[in-house]
């Protein structure tokens, strides 16, 4: 385990059994639809990838950069900027991919902006979910969740903290000295 890491939250084989459950439940509801992955990066990328694999239909993937935190900062600052640009969204259903759902403000701002570029549907699936501290203005839910969590700060497998820690194979509790000093 790494030395900043309190605790192993999900280890591979755990997050492997999320990931073929949502794989599973998306491949039956996408059969008939064009389906579109769109990855939010970076933190989804690991996510991403095991998904893709294990996604039994044919589909396409685009990627966009949402960012809600500052360099440093481990609480979202609330403002959340959107970087996208797919082309022909019309022929599409779109499914976004998701680390984390925690204020909830950077699905919500994606969804908008997939729904105002034209997307046919839109649907959004996040690996982790902490239900706690969604902001009471974010109205969406979400579609597909691998596990809730309570309120913690998390890293591993695409997850950083300043950037780090994104390689680690399992999700863990960064320790509170490494962020709070
Ligand atoms: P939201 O807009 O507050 O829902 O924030 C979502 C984004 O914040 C996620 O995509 C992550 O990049 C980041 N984030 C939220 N919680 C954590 C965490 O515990 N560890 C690492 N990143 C997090
Ligand atoms: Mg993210």
């Amino acid at each position: 385990m790494h030395k900043d890491v309190e605790k192993v939250l999900f280890s591979e084989k755990e997050l492997s059994v999320m990931v073929d459950k949502i794989a599973a439940d998306v491949t039956a509801d996408y059969k008939d639809k064009n389906l579109l992955l769109v990855c939010v990066l970076k933190g989804s990328v690991c996510f991403m990838a095991d998904l893709m694999r294990k996604i039994d239909l044919d589909y396409k993937i685009e990627f966009l950069r949402a960012k809600s935190y500052l360099a440093g900062c481990s609480e979202s600052c609330g403002e959340v900027e959107v970087k996208s640009e797919i082309a022909n969204l019309e022929e599409y259903d779109v499914l976004i991919v998701e680390d984390i759902f925690d204020s909830g403000r950077t699905l919500e701002k994606v969804t908008a902006k997939m729904l105002s570029d034209g997307a046919k549907s839109v649907k959004c699936c996040s690996l982790l979910d902490k239900p706690e501290r969604r902001a009471p203005s974010v109205k969406l839910q979400l579609d597909y969740v691998g596990k809730q969590i309570p309120n913690a700060f998390v890293v591993g497998y695409g997850l950083d903290y300043d950037e780090n820690y994104r390689g680690l194979p399992y999700v863990g509790i960064l320790k509170r000295e490494v962020y709070e000093k």
